[in-house]
């Protein structure tokens, strides 16, 4: 596969390369490699010019082969730019960092159509074909050039089959015909699909296959269009999810920015933001405006409003939420409940315990059965190292208590509200750490000054 990626993409008024513009989260360009490596193909070669270092370096941990075209003079030549690191006797696919959407099916399609003798184009009907490449059909309807919107007659331009510029040829004819294209037209550029008549001339079969749909071969020249595949591309995904078997308050208001696994009976209410790989199980629901980042949410769970979780693994008919956050590393078992403004980081929290409002529980094991009381903090952090806190089964931390770890209270420990614990309890012990309470008799409230004098 040789992915065109040279062009700047000036429409984009952007310092970023056109081709590592999210789509869904990655990089337009990582759609398409991504879909290339579902080919199972060979190598995936790269075409760069404007860019080229950012869009590699943003590519680093991928195994592609990358061509620098170090001056952009047209789609042929910066095919061109690659050969020389593909073998004769391969087929070539020839895709575009810029058209994200095309399917690994059509992909695969076109390169099941190709052979040495018969060169393989993805073409579509347009109501409106302007700027695209015409293909020109014979009076036996075999296609025998496709002709530029530019250097296209007045008959050419009535013409309503594109180009898509996605081909498939064999190497050794791509290898004959590049050298020989000129740039005599009207852009003054070395045009890819001048080939198509270079193949008709050395008869050679042209064939054309159309995409499913029109919009997976839609590239992307400005952020308005990029904003209509994402649509698209969403609106793709939700389809999938209600197949799934998860039921969408609103399909057009939800996104996925990665894999989301759903099984059955899942329901997602409006402005839920999925990112990465995330598991929802049977019966979960998920209220509005939550954000799920690489998680796994078991069977009969419930997401509440507003929450936000990474990298976090909820257990079965759990509760989370409204307004809860779930930092990497929690893990709840089931039946927990995480209430309003409780931030959990890197803790886990055994089978029915509880944290129902307005705390912190960081680096700590909470044992089932346990509770945690409104304002409650676990103070895991000297300003250097980090320290745990274990707490027991049933046990009841009192509202707003400060747990200085590294600390350990045993199963049924108790401790009071208002209390800074900085030693173990063991046993089932009852902890009260606050100063004592006074109350003075006969005290006055401060009068009035009098201002006059
Ligand atoms: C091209 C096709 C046209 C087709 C259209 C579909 C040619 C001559 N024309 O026209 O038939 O209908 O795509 O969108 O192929 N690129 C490089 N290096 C270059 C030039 C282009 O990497 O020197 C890349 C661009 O970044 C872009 C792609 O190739 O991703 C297409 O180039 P563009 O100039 O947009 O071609 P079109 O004029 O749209
Ligand atoms: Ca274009």
């Amino acid at each position: 596969v040789i992915i065109l990626a040279a062009g700047q993409g000036t429409r984009m008024r952007s310092r970023l390369p056109k081709v590592l513009h999210p789509l869904a989260g990655k990089p337009m360009l990582a759609h398409v490699t991504a879909a290339a490596k579902q080919l199972g193909v060979e190598k995936i070669h790269v075409v760069v010019g404007h860019g080229a270092e950012d869009v590699k370096a943003a590519f680093a941990d991928e195994n592609l082969h990358w061509a620098l075209q170090q001056q952009q003079l047209g789609t042929g030549h910066a095919v061109a730019q690659a050969m020389p690191a593909v073998a004769d006797d391969s087929l070539v696919l020839i895709a575009y960092g810029d058209v994200p959407l095309v399917k690994p099916e059509t992909f695969a399609r076109l390169l099941n159509a190709c052979n040495t003798e018969t060169l393989a184009l993805l073409t579509v009907e347009l109501d409106d074909p302007t700027g695209y490449g015409r293909i020109v059909r014979d009076a036996e309807n075999a296609i025998s050039a496709i002709v530029e919107q530019k250097d296209a007659d007045a008959n050419q331009l009535t013409i309503n089959e594109v180009n898509t510029g996605i081909l498939a040829a064999p190497a050794s004819k791509l290898k004959q015909w590049l050298p020989k294209l000129s740039s005599e037209n009207a852009q003054g550029e070395y045009y890819l699909t001048d080939i198509i008549h270079m193949a008709v001339a050395d008869d050679m079969a042209v064939v054309a296959l159309n995409p499913e749909t029109a919009w997976e071969v839609q590239g992307a020249n400005d952020r308005a269009q990029l904003s209509e595949l994402e649509r698209h591309y969403q609106r793709d995904q939700a389809n999938a999810l209600m197949k799934a078997g998860a039921s969408l308050a609103d399909p057009a208001r939800v996104d996925i920015r990665g894999t989301l696994s759903v099984g059955e009976d899942v329901f997602i209410d409006v402005n839920c933001v999925f990112i990465g790989a995330v598991t929802l199980g049977c019966g979960v629901r998920v209220q509005p405006n939550c954000v799920i980042e690489n998680s796994s949410v078991d069977e009969g769970s419930l997401i509440k409003a507003n929450s936000v979780l990474e990298q976090a693994a909820v257990g079965k008919n759990c509760e989370v939420g409204p307004f809860a956050r779930l930092r990497p590393g929690a893990k709840l078992g089931d039946k927990v409940k995480i209430g309003n403004f409780v931030e959990v980081k890197n803790s886990t929290f055994g089978v029915g315990s509880k944290a129902n409002h307005l705390a912190y529980v960081g680096d700590a094991e909470v044992g089932s059965g346990s509770n945690i009381g409104a304002g409650t903090i676990t103070c895991n952090y000297d300003g250097v190292n980090k320290y745990k806190t274990v707490l027991g089964k049933n046990v009841f931390i009192g509202s707003n208590s400060t747990l200085i770890a590294p600390i350990e209270v045993s199963d049924d420990g108790f401790v009071a509200a208002g209390s800074t614990i900085t030693k173990n309890i063991p046993g089932k012990n009852l902890a009260v750490a606050r100063g004592k309470q006074k109350n003075i008799e006969g005290w006055e409230r401060p009068g009035k000054k009098d201002r006059d004098k």
